[in-house]
């Protein structure tokens, strides 16, 4: 299994990234700059995680030269105006103190408040700038992705989306696969249920490794790109340390055999400007 993938771009990420969701603004710069003193190259933010700023320093510290990093962030709901992506885009960029960004997503679809396929094709023009290499979606599901498509001609490179061993999320992943769109699992631990689950820290015994390393495993395993998240330096360094094991088919089948259908974050038909839940 190697350590990267390459999008249809021919832009290359490690397929481990490191989740900034829900670390406070407050312990972010450390917590960044301690995921790239363990190794981390690739930093999942977004401007509505309100850390970006505090990420650019945690960055910054670090001193990893720029090329070596692969970084991502997301347009927030409220900029979902065609008008608005650009700018939004650039706050990003400046809040990260970065001259470009590696990957930008539509955070949210919120197709029943905005015009998500206009923001699409605002999304799209971005490359053009120089100011970012990728861009993609976030939440989208089949039907997003349909429409988008079917209204731009333009297929997202990337759909980072809940992936859990309970949610599986097979028929979506079907379709990125057969339009060459990466899928990118956020909360890939289901929050830290899933390191709780008797069936991963069964396996995690017989295998010697640890229960987040073997649901992250699966992750790897099934092709996608995982970012956890974990503030404590031990876990970022398990969290990191995936390729030196294989689970086995019957392994799989007994991970897979979890998925209930239940999330762990918000639903991207509810999610909407306002009033919908964020995640
Ligand atoms: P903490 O930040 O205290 O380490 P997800 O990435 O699915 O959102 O899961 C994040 C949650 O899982 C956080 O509560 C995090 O806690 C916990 N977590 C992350 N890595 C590990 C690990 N290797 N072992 C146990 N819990 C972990």
């Amino acid at each position: 299994m190697t350590s990267s993938i390459t999008l249809r771009s021919g832009v290359e990420l490690p397929r481990v990234g490191f989740g900034t969701y829900k670390i406070p603004a407050a312990d972010a710069d450390e917590a960044v700059a301690t995921a790239l003193e363990v190794g981390y190259r690739h930093i999942d933010c977004a401007a509505m995680y309100g850390n970006e700023r505090d990420v650019g320093r945690g960055i910054r510290a670090s001193r990893v030269p720029r090329t070596d990093l692969f970084v991502t962030s997301k347009l927030d709901n409220p900029y979902h105006a065609v008008a608005d992506v650009r700018p939004a885009f650039e706050r990003s960029l400046s809040d990260l103190g970065l001259d470009y960004l590696d990957l930008y997503l539509i955070h949210w679809p919120l197709a029943r408040s905005t015009d998500f396929v206009a923001t699409w094709e605002a999304m799209s023009k971005l490359p053009a700038t120089g100011l970012v290499r990728a861009v993609g979606v976030s939440n989208f599901t089949v039907a997003h992705l349909r429409a988008a498509i079917a209204g731009t001609g333009l297929v997202p490179e990337v759909n980072q989306v809940e992936v859990t061993p309970y949610l599986r999320q097979d028929e979506l992943r079907a379709f990125h696969r057969e339009n060459e769109i990466l899928t990118e699992a956020w909360s890939p631990l289901a929050r830290g249920r899933a390191v709780a689950d008797p069936v991963v820290v069964a396996l995690a015994s017989q295998l010697g490794r640890t229960p987040a390393q073997v649901v992250l495993g699966w992750h790897l395993q099934r092709g996608d790109v995982v970012l956890p998240k974990s503030t404590r330096r031990e876990r970022m360094v398990q969290n990191l340390n995936l390729f030196g094991f294989e689970l086995s088919p019957e392994a799989m089948a007994l991970l897979d055999a979890l998925d209930s259908g239940e999330r762990s974050g918000s639903d991207p038909d509810i999610v909407e400007v306002d009033g919908g839940r964020r995640s």
